[in-house]
Order: structure tokens, then sequence, then C-alpha cells
């Protein structure tokens, strides 16, 4: 894909409804009694995976374009699959559909593409073993693919090293069918769309602020093999001397699940590419509509708003759990921020467009505590340095983030996306702030979270 220079973005644009949420719709939906009718489905490839997951599982699934029909069979009716289920590049199918998994009366074993078999899975393994889980890395590698003999679970409470959402929502799918009561605590909170849905399809889920002296007596009411995890309380409650309390959600067992309509909102991590293209392409005016602005979700705006950015947000509203707006983005000079601590998981999917914002903003932009970058559909790190060099930025990695020296003239280069979804769409938009071509390799990857990214994009650039 080769994209130049632009002219400014106007008009107004319907973004494609949100991953996570898509994928949380089918999952809910599936394990739900009777239909949940999806509208503003995403149709990426992502979600196509866990529509396929279950339907090698025996749940009737139709799907026209965003429109999808799940006929449910309730928590216990999942049959056992003739065949390993293919996650393809999705993290999220493979660790919360293992937390699923390992709590059936069948035998499975999930995997996924190249990228998928070398990400972490030893993060959704340790919990999962701590209430009881037969699960194990096929190939000893602590990644997929995983081999889950599901059995009835014990409940268990889980100081989670990671803010992660994909951990908290594994352990609480495992905790549905636990014999208790199980808890997750996160460092930071991260995403809670698992949560607000599961409450909207009936289960009894609650969040609550937790003293690290409260969380020791729920770790010490729990089963004895839930010990391992000591050592995570020790460090959190050296990490409350700062804080009151962390982030605990609490699922109980068994729910009856009953099929709902839900309309998705468009995925605030894709509308992120137009946000900064309107905001870097001089004399652009852009309406981006009915985007979700979950505020776990909304770190980027914040960003943008300290950047200096012109983003108004219209008609506030919700669609069923999930707060969303309309965003209007008008062209900004932008300066330098600091992106850092529990603002990383509302943004974390963000960082390489926020990345290439910092770029072309004055200053030097320091992001950290994001390590896991390291360990998403690429080394987003290592891949988002080396492609901002070549446009001529002087960028340096470090452990946990990058610094960005911004404000230098940027030109065109040839982009080693690896595969990456993200990063191909955050240089696709650098393309339209710098002199000359830039040449996208395996652009096609956007078709994981955006099918029809560069359609839309030509669009508004008029
Ligand atoms: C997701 C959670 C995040 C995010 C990913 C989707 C989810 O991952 O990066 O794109 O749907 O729960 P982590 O849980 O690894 O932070």
């Amino acid at each position: 894909m080769i994209i130049k220079y632009s002219a400014p973005l106007r008009g107004e644009l319907s973004i494609p409804g949100d991953k996570s949420i898509s994928h949380r719709s089918i999952m809910f939906g599936a394990l739900a009694q009777g239909t949940t009718e999806i509208s503003n489905f995403l149709t990426g490839a992502d979600c196509l995976s866990t529509i396929s997951c279950f339907r090698q599982m025996g749940i009737g699934i139709e799907q026209k374009e965003n429109h999808v029909l799940v006929h449910g069979k309730g928590l216990h009716g999942l049959s056992a699959p003739s065949d390993t289920l293919d996650a393809g590049n999705s993290g999220t199918t493979v660790r919360l559909l293992s937390g699923i998994l390992a709590g059936q009366s069948f035998a499975s074993v999930i995997t996924g593409d190249e990228s998928i078999q070398k990400r972490p899975m030893k993060r959704i393994m340790t919990p999962l073993l701590g209430m009881g889980a037969n699960i194990s890395s096929v190939r000893g590698n602590d990644c997929a693919p995983l081999q889950i003999r599901g059995k009835k679970l014990h409940c268990a409470h889980y100081e989670s090293p990671v803010a992660s959402a994909q951990v908290k929502s594994c352990v609480l799918l495992a905790g549905l069918y636990a014999d208790g009561i199980t808890s997750v605590t996160e460092p930071a909170v991260s995403r809670n769309h698992s949560e607000l849905m599961l409450r909207y399809f009936g289960a009894d889920v609650r969040t609550e602020l937790m003293s690290a002296k409260d969380r020791t007596k729920l770790l010490s009411a729990a089963d004895s093999e839930t010990k391992f995890n000591t050592d995570c309380v020790t460090q959190a409650m050296a990490y409350n001397e700062e804080y009151e309390g962390r982030p605990t959600v609490f699922i109980t067992p068994e729910p009856v699940l009953k099929g709902q309509k839900v309309n998705v909102p468009g995925d605030i991590s894709s509308a992120a590419y137009f946000i900064a293209a309107a905001l870097l392409v001089p004399g652009s005016e852009l309406l981006l509509k009915n985007v979700g602005i979950n505020p776990t979700r909304d770190g980027m705006l914040r960003v943008c708003k300290s950047m200096g950015a012109d983003i108004t947000l219209l008609n506030e509203d919700y669609t069923g759990a999930e707060p969303c707006a309309d965003l209007l983005v008008r062209s900004s000079h932008l300066k330098a921020a600091t992106i850092e601590g529990d603002l990383i998981p509302t943004l974390i999917d963000e960082l390489p467009i926020l990345a290439v914002l910092a770029a072309f903003a004055d200053g030097t932009t320091v992001i950290r505590d994001a390590a896991e970058l390291r360990v998403k559909e690429s080394d987003r790190i290592a891949v988002m340095t080396e492609n901002l060099s070549r446009i001529g930025c002087p960028v340096e990695a470090t452990p946990d983030g990058m610094i960005i020296e911004g404000g230098r003239p940027l030109h065109g280069a040839t982009i080693d996306t690896q595969k990456d979804h993200r990063v191909a769409m955050s240089f696709a938009v650098a393309a339209l702030a710098c002199t000359g071509e830039m040449e996208i390799r395996d652009a096609e990857c956007v078709n994981i979270s955006y099918p029809g990214f560069y359609r839309d994009l030509a669009g508004v650039c008029r």
C-alpha cells in the first residue's frame, strides 16, 4: 500500500464496532439461554475467529455483515469440538476462551497463528491452575497451543501482577464454573467490558476498591490451592502504602445468563487513527459518530487534550451499559506529553498512534510503564521505534516505553509492519502528514480489526 500527503479530512464517519465488545457479545451470547441479537458487530478477522470457535462447539451463529444472531445454549450447553480451536491472531479469543474451556466437561486444544504462538499464556495458566484447572502448554513453552481438560473448578482470589483485561476476564469466566465466589484484583483498572456485559446478561458481578488487608483475608478464606499467589499480595501491600485500595471484581458462579440485544459502540481504538489524522492534517474537521467512551478506554482522548488537541464530545449517551458519544476533531498544533502510570491500560492499544502524534508534536514525549507493548501482536516498542526512525524521527526504545523527539520534518519510507494491524494503521496516518510516499508492507493486516480502513481513510481525505 502506497499512501501520500493528504488534503484536509472533512465530513463524518461511523466507526466500526468495538473489537473487545464484539468478542464478548459472541462468548456471553453462547453461554446465555436464548438468542442474543448483535448489531454493529465488528467483522474483523479476530472476531470472526471467535465466531468460528463457538460454531465448532455446537453454537448456532447467523452472521449477515455486522448483524449477528447467537443461539445460546446456556452455561453448560457447549459441546466438545472435534478439532483444534483456531483463534487466528486473536489474544482475546485464546485467553478468554481458555477460562471458559477450563470449566467444561470436555477436553480441547486451542491455538492460533504464528504471532499468537509466541505470546505469553502463563499469565492465564497461573490463575487457572490455582483454580484447579487442567491446562498445559503443548510445547512446554508457556505459549499456545494450550491443552485444556475441562473440570469443576475451585473458587479463588487472584492478585494479577499485570493490568490486563484478558487475564481478569479469563479468571471471571472460569469463575462462572467454580464452587464459590471468585475474585480478581489488578494493579490498575483495565477495560471493564466483561464486567458490564456479564452483569447485563444477568450475572452477579461487582467491583469494589479493596485494601491489601481485606484482600489478604479473601486469600486466606479461599481454598488452600490458591495460596500460589501470596507473593503478589506482599507486593500489593507495599503498593498500597501509597494507595488506599485496588479494584477487585467478584463473580458468583452458575448464574442463569439470558440472551440480550447488544448494540456494539464504535471502537475508540479504531477511531484513534482518524482522531490522529484529523489533528495532524491542517484544515481538517471530522465528525466521528457513535464512539465508545468507556472511561477504562478513553485515555487517548485525555492525552490528546493535554497535548493541545481540539476534540469536542457531542451527543453523549449509552448503548446498553457502555457510554458513547460523537467526537468532533479539528486540526491542532500539538505539544509533547508524558504518558505513564495508571493511564497506560486505558490507552494500551493506542500507544502506536500516540507515538506517531508525538513524532509531529513539539518537544520530547516520554512513554513509560508500558512494557506490555512488548508482548502484543508484535513487539510494538521495537517495531514503532524502527519505523519512526525510518521516517526521520529521533526515537529511543526503553525497556518499558519510548522517548520520542517530536517536531522535525518527517518523510515517507518503507514500513515493515511485522503484520501488526495497529502499526500499519499508525503509519498510514503518519503518511498523510509526511513528505513523499509511504510504502506499507503487509498492509492487509488491518483486516484483523478494521477491514474497511483504507477505504474509510480515502473517503474522508478530500
Ligand atoms: C483486550 C485487552 C487488552 C488489549 C487487547 C484487547 C480485551 O489486552 O490490548 O487488544 O479485549 O480484553 P491485555 O488484556 O493483554 O492488556
